[in-house]
């Protein structure tokens, strides 16, 4: 073997790694190799840098448990989250877009009714959220199910309270015949992403808004479609053009139509104001 020098480095990584068993992490290894030795190159790392990032990841790591993680939060605030969602989700474009899952879901929610109201007389002005669910060529998904999640008027998601035995602000809705779904809720409202872990140490070193745009969170999983993951965002909300975790697609944003007490669109008459969004779903068939 030769021995090492600047030079020679990186090839002599590359070439240790290439013997991984399997071909794919045989590609995924020299290709960090190669890129992080670059980074190093590029920059000309210092010592001193190059242990305030282990430090910053062992702190990343500490903090994590079964109920956070700040791998997920450090992947989103720097794009990678969303570039990975983007690369496995090339759907046409009449397909609704993916965005990402964030780190607030909670498997095995409720079956709700159309019109159920998931906020369950939580504070907030209620807020309706119907259309219908298609395949991208217009035909209506009958029994598709609606996985919907999103964070209470203090901006906090039920994930993040552990003493909720409960589910709040969560439910799975289920399409009509017709394809046609409803949800009631209260208006989601901006939140900020964790700050009080090493993401937020290093963001409060940038001018990086930690803020997220208020939406309500969308999971479909219907045998013949891909997999969506998805939000849909409060057209005119602060923060859609900063988002933190990069997750805002122009065809997500829908508006949140105002409406006085009456009759809503699940057929029962409010006795306070309320919103109306309509957004039609489109799932890409599998191929
Ligand atoms: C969320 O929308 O719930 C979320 C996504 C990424 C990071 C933090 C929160
Ligand atoms: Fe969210």
């Amino acid at each position: 073997m030769a021995f090492v020098t600047e030079d020679n480095i990186t090839d002599l990584a590359i070439e240790r790694w290439s013997t991984a068993h399997s071909p794919r992490l045989a590609h995924l290894m020299t290709t960090l190799v190669r890129h992080i030795h670059e980074y190093a190159r590029e920059v000309e790392l210092t010592e001193a840098e190059w242990m305030a990032a282990i430090e910053w990841l062992t702190r990343v790591g500490q903090i994590s448990d079964d109920k956070r993680q700040e791998f997920i939060l450090a992947s989103d605030v720097v794009g990678l989250s969303m570039l990975v969602v983007q690369l496995n989700n090339r759907f046409d474009g009449k397909a609704t877009p993916a965005t990402v899952l964030g780190p607030f879901h909670i498997d095995d929610s409720p079956a709700a009714p159309y019109g159920y109201d998931m906020s369950d007389g939580l504070p907030g002005t209620p807020l309706f959220l119907t259309g219908t669910v298609s395949d991208t060529a217009g035909h209506p998904i009958p029994g598709a199910i609606l996985d919907v999640w999103q964070a209470d008027a203090d901006g906090t998601y039920e994930a993040q309270m552990p003493e909720i035995d409960e589910a709040r602000l969560r439910a799975k809705y289920q399409t009509r015949t017709d394809g046609t779904y409803c949800v009631r809720t209260i208006a989601p409202l901006g939140y900020t992403i964790p700050m009080d872990g090493p993401v937020g140490e290093l963001m409060s070193r940038t001018d990086i808004s930690e803020y997220r745009p208020a939406h309500v969170h969308f999971m479909f999983d219907e045998p013949g479609y891909e997999k969506l993951i998805t939000h849909l965002f409060q057209d005119g909300a602060d923060y859609l053009d900063t988002d933190v975790v990069f997750g805002v697609k122009d065809p997500l944003i829908v508006r949140f139509v105002e409406h006085p007490a009456g009759p809503s669109p699940d057929g029962r008459v409010m006795d306070t104001p309320f919103l109306v969004a309509r957004y039609d779903f489109a799932l890409q068939p599998k191929n």
